[in-house]
């Protein structure tokens, strides 16, 4: 699927669905639930990495992780789903060249069809622009950025009506530059809703309310496989909780046949 492709989905009232993947293991998971779009989110600097923003993660580590993801599908490649991979922070910031360079790598070395920029200020505007000439497609990010989170935090955006018009102005210039899609996170969503009306592109929320073109999710969080989720991430299973009772009890078993090494093992292990 071309990444334009999105906005024909707009068009005919169906819903995307975007979810992150990180490696081989979760990409096969993601794409075997049917995902539209697979995003491999610098988000990873997190949850993969451990660290405590997404600045530290760089363009290497996104090809690395870029090309574990397409390991890790199982059907065609003509059947895969679209994905698109976040420029990390300083990969785009310093001008265009460098932009195209870091952008260019990821297409030409790996599955990815598309690249994601978080901002609209006048330097991404022209950064955007550039890629998009330069035959990579771009999907916006506005809202909560958190590239930004030095100067933002981690708050609800666009609470004000100031805040909105320029979030509005932001969004019209990323679709007039030819973005295909919008990502738009932790926004009120009767604004999402409002936003969404406007634009051709499709809109897709992340805290943003249910009034979107499509929804995007950090697939850690709807797994439950971290100790706590953003407020707008509710997780769907809890398999972190899941996943340590059953390794517990795995090694409760295995302490207990140590001590009685007659007594059998689980019958599962049994079996095997
Ligand atoms: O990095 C990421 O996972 C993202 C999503 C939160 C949209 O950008």
């Amino acid at each position: 699927m071309l990444p334009k492709e999105l906005i024909r989905f707009k068009e005919l009232g169906k819903q995307i669905t975007i979810l992150t993947a990180w490696d081989s293991l979760s990409s096969a998971i993601v794409e075997a639930a049917g995902v539209d779009v697979v995003l491999v989110g610098d988000s990873l600097a997190m949850f993969v990495h451990g660290h405590s923003t997404t600045l530290p993660v760089t363009i290497e580590q996104m090809l690395h992780h870029t090309q574990a993801v397409e390991r890790g599908f199982q059907s065609k490649k003509s059947h895969h789903p679209l994905v698109i991979c976040d420029l990390p922070f300083l990969s785009y910031q310093c001008g265009e060249d460098k932009a195209v360079e870091a952008a260019g790598t990821l297409l030409k070395n790996s599955c990815a069809a598309a690249v994601k920029i978080e901002g609209a200020e006048p330097e991404v505007i022209a950064v955007i622009q550039r890629l998009i000439r330069m035959g990579i497609p771009v999907m916006g990010h506005l809202g909560l950025t958190p590239q930004s989170v030095h100067n933002i935090g981690y708050r609800r955006q666009a609470e004000s009506k100031l805040e909105q018009e320029k979030l509005i102005q932001h969004a019209i210039e990323l679709e007039n530059i030819g973005c295909f899609s919008l990502v738009l996170e932790h926004v009120p969503g009767i604004f999402s809703s409002k936003l969404r009306n406007m634009l051709k592109i499709p809109v897709i929320g992340i805290g943003a309310g249910e009034d979107c073109d499509g929804q995007v999710r950090v697939t850690a969080d709807l797994l439950g496989l971290t100790e706590k989720q953003p407020p707008f991430a509710k997780p769907l299973i809890n398999t972190r909780k899941l996943s340590i009772e059953a390794l517990k009890a795995w090694i409760q078993d295995k302490n207990n046949h140590l001590q009685n090494p007659t007594k059998a093992t689980s019958q599962q292990e049994s079996d095997y």
